[in-house]
């Protein structure tokens, strides 16, 4: 017998629903003809069918009326209006929203369902590079569970948790962290320049820094203090400049910085 098909639709085929299509597509998790999206946008509906193939609608209730699952990746101050039109769905169909501060218990009541995920993913999805989180409503039975750890994991990683409270944690490190990592990779490399560097030379040193030094943690499962006192010799170089990261609060800053994201989020 056939296996019956996967039926996906997005409502709000923005940069993050491109993403997800396009690492759906990249990773043979699911196939254009099984996948719906709507978008207010003209703009944006011919260019996915033409980029990727999938089908396109204006009216976000027609997308959602056949899908197994539909992901909700529309702004925030959109999403009022799109539950209200996409209210009265099976109690089967499982809804994934990406949404920014919206709650399971926003989502519960805005769409009056109860078979429900919230995710957060990070920009790095555009390149299947991303980290998503994501947590779900006691009412996902476990096919579905699998099938949003798969829909996720072509993201890159994914991580579910039971309590929602660190969905507001992961908005301030891994949502908003790819900001905080490109701020420090193009001063890293402005400061290359400023001592001399040509700067297409700064940015392969700085990159294969960063990437190397990401990938040495990883490995050695080592504590990265470890990895850094190994680079800092007595009285050398290395210890001059972290003398000079401490004395601007390097690290008390990113501790203020991540701690202003996490209280935003809270606040959303
Ligand atoms: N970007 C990130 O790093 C990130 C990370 C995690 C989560 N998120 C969340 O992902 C969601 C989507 O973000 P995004 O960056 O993809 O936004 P986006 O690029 O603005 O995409 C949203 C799309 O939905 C369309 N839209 C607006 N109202 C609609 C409606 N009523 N029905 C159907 N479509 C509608 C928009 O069209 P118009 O542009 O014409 O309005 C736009 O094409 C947000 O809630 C955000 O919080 C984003």
């Amino acid at each position: 017998m056939e296996k019956k098909r996967t039926r996906i639709a997005f409502i709000g085929g923005g940069a993050m629903g491109e993403a997800m299509i396009r690492c759906l597509l990249t990773k043979n998790v699911v196939a254009s003809q099984d996948m719906v999206v709507s978008d207010v946008s003209q703009v944006r509906r011919e260019l996915l069918k033409k980029e990727y193939g999938v089908n396109t609608v204006a009216d976000n209730r027609e997308a959602a009326k056949n899908a197994d699952l539909i992901i909700l990746a529309v702004k925030p101050q959109n999403l009022t209006q799109v539950m209200g039109e996409i209210k009265g769905l099976a109690p089967n169909q499982l809804i994934l929203s990406i949404v920014a501060g919206a709650t399971i218990s926003n989502l519960g009541q805005g769409l009056g369902h109860s078979c429900l995920i919230r995710a957060m993913p990070n920009t790095p999805a555009q390149i299947g590079e991303g980290m998503t989180m994501w947590t779900a409503t006691a009412g996902v039975g476990q096919k579905q569970r699998n099938l949003a750890r798969t829909v996720l994991g072509a993201l890159g990683k994914e991580i579910c948790v039971t309590d929602e409270k660190y969905m507001n944690m992961a908005t301030a490190v891994s949502a908003s962290g790819p900001a905080y990592v490109f701020l420090f990779i193009e001063a890293f490399v402005d400061a290359g320049v400023h001592i001399g560097l040509p700067r297409d030379m700064a940015q392969t040193l700085v990159m294969q820094t960063i990437l190397g030094s990401a990938h040495t943690v990883e490995k050695t499962g080592k504590h990265p203090a470890d990895l850094r006192n190994l680079v800092t010799s007595p009285g050398g170089t290395t210890t001059e400049a972290l003398l000079q990261l401490e004395k601007g609060r390097f690290r008390s800053l990113l501790f203020e910085a991540v701690a202003a994201a996490y209280e935003k989020a809270k606040r959303l």
